[in-house]
């Protein structure tokens, strides 16, 4: 999946391969050795990252904070989760950042996503704005380092698909767990979205006026492809109390 596949090198190993078939190598090292180049086990570079973070964002987290926030210049945003990104990453917990200068973002690729991406991608950011700049942002910075396997279309539609298969705010409500100023405790909530989705997340908090700690990101891991989720390799540092408030948006 998503493997640049350098013929050169295979070339040169097929070569490699010849020679020692002459120097009378057994025929099962030579399949042996295809085999490897084929899965991608061979090569060095064969992958730019090692998987994605997903990452969705309680709005009335984000807000309430001493810096607050400003609602987009199409209104309110509805009262769920917001995209926040999704990151390439590497299984060491560091990540690669605006990998291409020359795929700048460009809006019109996009035009069919744009009231989606309003709807479900909205930037609180003040001064208010539309949200162009949080998309060209989250390109740049992120999706610029996966476009060997999503091109800038794929990557903002691959992050949609992925937030209307992981409804979290309905996952967490079944469980009783509401944005109602609330607080609950951290286990309570990483383990709803477990039943929810079938993997552990990430999950990470901010603090508001008073210093409470509070929900705010939530990190669900997922292939390379960006597609499937899988089991998070190494988990962002979340800086949450064991109890945190859940706040009304
Ligand atoms: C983490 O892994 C990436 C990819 O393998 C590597 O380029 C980077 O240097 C590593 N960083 C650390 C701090 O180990
Ligand atoms: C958002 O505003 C910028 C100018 O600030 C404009 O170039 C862009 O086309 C607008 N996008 C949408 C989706 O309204
Ligand atoms: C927020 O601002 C108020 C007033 O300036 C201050 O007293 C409070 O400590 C700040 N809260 C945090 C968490 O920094």
């Amino acid at each position: 999946m998503g493997m640049k596949f350098d013929r050169s090198v295979l070339i040169k190993l097929l070569l490699m391969q010849c020679l020692s078939v002459l120097s009378a190598a057994q025929d099962s090292d030579f399949f042996y050795l295809v085999h490897q180049v084929t899965d991608g086990t061979a090569m060095s570079e064969a992958q730019d990252f090692d998987f994605f973070y997903f990452v969705q964002q309680w709005p009335g987290s984000y807000c309430d904070t001493n810096q607050s926030c400003c609602y987009p210049t199409t209104g309110k945003p509805p009262s769920d989760f917001g995209i926040h990104g999704l990151w390439p990453n590497y299984k060491n917990g560091t990540y690669p950042s605006y990998c291409d200068p020359d795929y700048p973002f460009d809006e019109s690729k996009i035009s069919d996503l744009i009231s989606s991406l309003q709807e479900n991608w909205a930037s609180l950011s003040c001064p208010s704005n539309n949200g162009s700049t949080f998309w060209a942002h989250e390109w740049e910075k992120h999706g610029t380092c996966s476009e060997s396997v999503l091109d800038q279309h794929g990557y903002f539609e691959a992050a949609l698909d992925l937030k209307s298969r992981v409804g979290l705010l309905q996952i967490l409500q079944s469980a009783g767990i509401n944005p109602d100023g609330g607080f609950y405790s951290l286990s309570s909530i990483r383990s709803a979205i477990r039943n929810g989705i079938g993997y552990t997340p990430g999950i990470e908090c901010n603090v508001d006026e008073e210093g409470n700690s509070q929900l705010y990101q939530i990190y669900v891991c997922v292939d390379t492809s960006g597609s499937e989720l899988i089991e998070c390799p190494v988990f962002p540092n979340g800086k949450c109390k064991s109890s945190v408030e859940f706040p009304s948006f």
